[in-house]
C-alpha cells in the first residue's frame, strides 16, 4: 500500500494507473466499520482503491471540534492495508490548501442551506471545496460516501452534476452498532452512560419508519413519533425533518421518496442520523 503525503506523489501514482478503474473513499480518518464498508464496496467495483485521510479545517465552524477531532493515522493505515487498499492520500493542511489558495466551492439551494447547512454555517462550503479538489486530484471513476451523512451525499451529487465532473457518486447504506446507533468517528466522545442513552435516537427513527411502513404518510405524524420517543430521554432533539429526496424541501405528505432526518445532542456530542422513506418500497 502506498502512502502519499503530497499532491506530487499522488499525481505520479495516478499517472501510472492510466487505463485502470479507480474507486475513491474520502474520509477524515479515525476509521470504523462504516468507512470499511465503503472501502469494501470500492474494492469489489474497481481495479484500484484510493482512500484519503484528511481532517478538513474548512468544514468546521470556529466553535466546533476541529482540534479535538479524533486522529490515529497508524491504526487507520493498518486497517486499510488489511482491506487491500492501493493508495492512501494523507496530506498536511498546507499541502491541501497551499499559500495563496483562494477558491471556495458553494452549492446553493435547500440541499446545502437547510438543516445541516443552517445549523453549521459554512460546513457544506468546506465539504464541497475539499471534495472538488480531492476528486480532481484522484480522478476516480467512482467515489463512495455513507448515507449516514445523507445531506452531504446530496450536496456532493449536486456538485458533481453541476460541474460535470466525470465520476459516479456511490452512496452506501449506514452501518450501525448492534443497538442501532449509526457508526460515526464522533461516537468516541460519548461516555458510557451517554453511549447507552444515544441508542434512543435510532430507536425513535425506526419507530417512525415502522409507522411509515404501516401506511402513515403524514409527515407531522412521523415527526411527532420521533419527538415523543425522545421526550424524557437524555437525547435533546435539535431538528427532525421529513425532506423530499429530490428538492430537499420539507414535505407535508410522503408521496415520493423522502428522508426522515434528525440531529440531536447527547451531553456535548452532536449526532445526526436518517432513514429513507420510500412509498414505492414493499
Ligand atoms: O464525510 C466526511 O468524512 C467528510 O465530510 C469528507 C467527505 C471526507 C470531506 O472532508
Amino acid at each position: 500500500m502506498h502512502v502519499a503525503r503530497t499532491v506530487a506523489e499522488l499525481r505520479r501514482w495516478r499517472a501510472e494507473q492510466a487505463g485502470r478503474s479507480v474507486g475513491f473513499v474520502p474520509t477524515m480518518g479515525y476509521l470504523h466499520d462504516g468507512h470499511l464498508a465503503l472501502v469494501r464496496r470500492a474494492r469489489v467495483e474497481n481495479e484500484r482503491v484510493v482512500v484519503s485521510i484528511f481532517v478538513n479545517p474548512l468544514q468546521f465552524g470556529p466553535e466546533e471540534d476541529y482540534e479535538r477531532y479524533p486522529r490515529d493515522l497508524e491504526r487507520d493505515l493498518a486497517l486499510l492495508r488489511a482491506e487491500g487498499v492501493d493508495l492512501v492520500f494523507a496530506p498536511a493542511v498546507a499541502e491541501m490548501y497551499p499559500p495563496g489558495f483562494a477558491t471556495t466551492v458553494v452549492v446553493r439551494g435547500p440541499v446545502a442551506e437547510r438543516l445541516e447547512g443552517a445549523a453549521r454555517p459554512g460546513h457544506f462550503r468546506g465539504v464541497a471545496t475539499v471534495v472538488a479538489r480531492l476528486l480532481n486530484l484522484v480522478q476516480p471513476q467512482r467515489a463512495y460516501f455513507g448515507w449516514k451523512d445523507a445531506q452531504q451525499v446530496l450536496v456532493v451529487q449536486r456538485l458533481v452534476s453541476d460541474l460535470a465532473l466525470p465520476v459516479a457518486i456511490v452512496p452506501v447504506p449506514t452501518v450501525r452498532e448492534p443497538d442501532g446507533l449509526a457508526m460515526s468517528s464522533r461516537n468516541v466522545y460519548l461516555d458510557p452512560e451517554e453511549r447507552q442513552a444515544a441508542a434512543a435516537l435510532p430507536r425513535a427513527l425506526f419507530a417512525a419508519l415502522e409507522q411509515f411502513q404501516a401506511g402513515e404518510r403524514a409527515a407531522e405524524a412521523l415527526r411527532r413519533t420521533v419527538r415523543e420517543r425522545l421526550a424524557g430521554t437524555p437525547v435533546r432533539l435539535e431538528y427532525v425533518s421529513v425532506s423530499d429526496r429530490e428538492s430537499f424541501e420539507e414535505v407535508e405528505r410522503v408521496e415520493r421518496p423522502a428522508l426522515l432526518l434528525v440531529a440531536a445532542w447527547v451531553g456535548t456530542t452532536r449526532l445526526i442520523d436518517n432513514v429513507p422513506l420510500d412509498p414505492a418500497a414493499p
